[in-house]
C-alpha cells in the first residue's frame, strides 16, 4: 500500500453538491483497423442525490458512459470528479480503494457468483477492508435485509428467481454504503413484475439514503420514475 502512487488529488472542492461531474469527456477504441468514437465531449453533472437515467439505442455508448462514471474504464480525454475528487490516474491502490468505497454497480446479467451463497455475495466487497467477520456478516445481512432476502442468505444464486438474483446484487452494491449507485440496465433480463420490484428498491435507496444513483434503460416507463433523463445518440447528449 505504501508504494502506490497518488492518483487522486483531495485539493478541488465539489462545484456545488456535484457527485459526479464529466466535462469534455471522450472515449475512442482502437483496434488495429478500426476506431470507434464511443463518446464525444460528454458533460455531465449529476448532483448528490439525484437518481438520473439514461436512454439510447443500442451501440450509443450508454455502457461506456457508465463505465466512466464507475472508473472501470479511463476516457481518450476529458475529465472525470467523483464527489468533489478528480481522478488523475487509473491504476493502483488508491483508485481500487476510491472505487470501492464510493461505488456500486449492478449489471444486466446479475454477475453473482454461483459457488457462493447469497450472503457471501452481498459481503465481497467488504472483504477489501479492514474489518471483522462478524462485522462484514452483520452488514450483508442488513443489506439483505433492505432489499426483502433476508429470508435467502444461505440459499445459492441458481436457487433463485431472476428478480431475487437482481435484489443480491443491489444488496452487494449497497453492502459498503457507497454514495453513488451505477445500474446497467438491470431490470433488462427482468419481466415486467420484477422489473418494477427492482426499480421500487432503487427509489427508496435513493429516497431514505440520499445515494445518487444513474441508470442505463430502455424502459421509458423506468426512466419517467427518476428524476432526470438523458439521452444519448452515436456517443453524444441530444437532450
Ligand atoms: N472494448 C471495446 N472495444 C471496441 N469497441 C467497443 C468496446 N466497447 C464498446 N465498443 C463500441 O463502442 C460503442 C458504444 O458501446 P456501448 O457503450 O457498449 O453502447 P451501449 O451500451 O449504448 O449499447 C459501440 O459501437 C461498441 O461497439
Ligand atoms: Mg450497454
Amino acid at each position: 500500500m505504501t508504494t502506490s502512487q497518488p492518483t487522486i488529488s483531495t485539493n478541488q472542492t465539489p462545484a456545488g453538491n456535484a457527485m459526479i461531474e464529466l466535462t469534455n469527456v471522450g472515449k475512442a477504441y482502437r483496434t488495429d483497423t478500426i476506431e470507434t468514437l464511443a463518446l464525444q465531449k460528454m458533460n455531465l453533472t449529476v448532483p448528490s442525490g439525484e437518481f438520473l437515467s439514461i436512454m439510447g439505442p443500442s451501440g450509443c455508448g450508454k455502457s461506456t458512459l457508465l463505465n466512466i462514471m464507475g472508473l472501470i474504464d479511463e476516457p481518450s480525454e476529458g475529465t472525470v470528479s467523483l464527489a468533489g475528487q478528480r481522478i488523475e490516474g487509473y491504476n493502483g491502490n488508491a483508485i481500487a480503494r476510491f472505487r470501492n468505497e464510493q461505488l456500486g454497480f449492478i449489471f444486466q446479467s446479475f454477475h453473482l457468483i454461483n459457488d457462493l451463497s447469497v450472503v457471501d455475495n452481498v459481503e465481497l466487497p467488504l472483504l477489501y477492508r479492514r474489518m471483522s467477520g462478524s462485522e462484514r456478516k452483520r452488514l450483508s445481512l442488513e443489506a439483505l435485509a433492505r432489499v426483502g432476502l433476508s429470508n435467502r442468505a444461505t440459499h445459492f444464486p441458481n436457487q433463485l428467481s431472476g428478480g431475487q438474483k437482481q435484489r443480491v446484487a443491489i444488496a452487494r452494491a449497497i453492502v459498503g454504503k457507497p454514495n453513488i449507485i451505477l445500474a446497467d440496465e438491470p431490470t433488462g433480463n427482468l419481466d415486467s413484475h420484477m422489473g418494477d420490484e427492482i426499480m421500487d428498491i432503487l427509489l427508496k435507496l435513493n429516497e431514505e439514503l440520499g445515494t445518487t444513483i444513474v441508470m442505463v434503460t430502455h424502459d421509458e416507463r423506468m426512466a419517467k420514475k427518476t428524476h432526470r433523463l438523458v439521452r444519448l445518440s452515436d456517443g453524444e447528449r441530444v437532450s
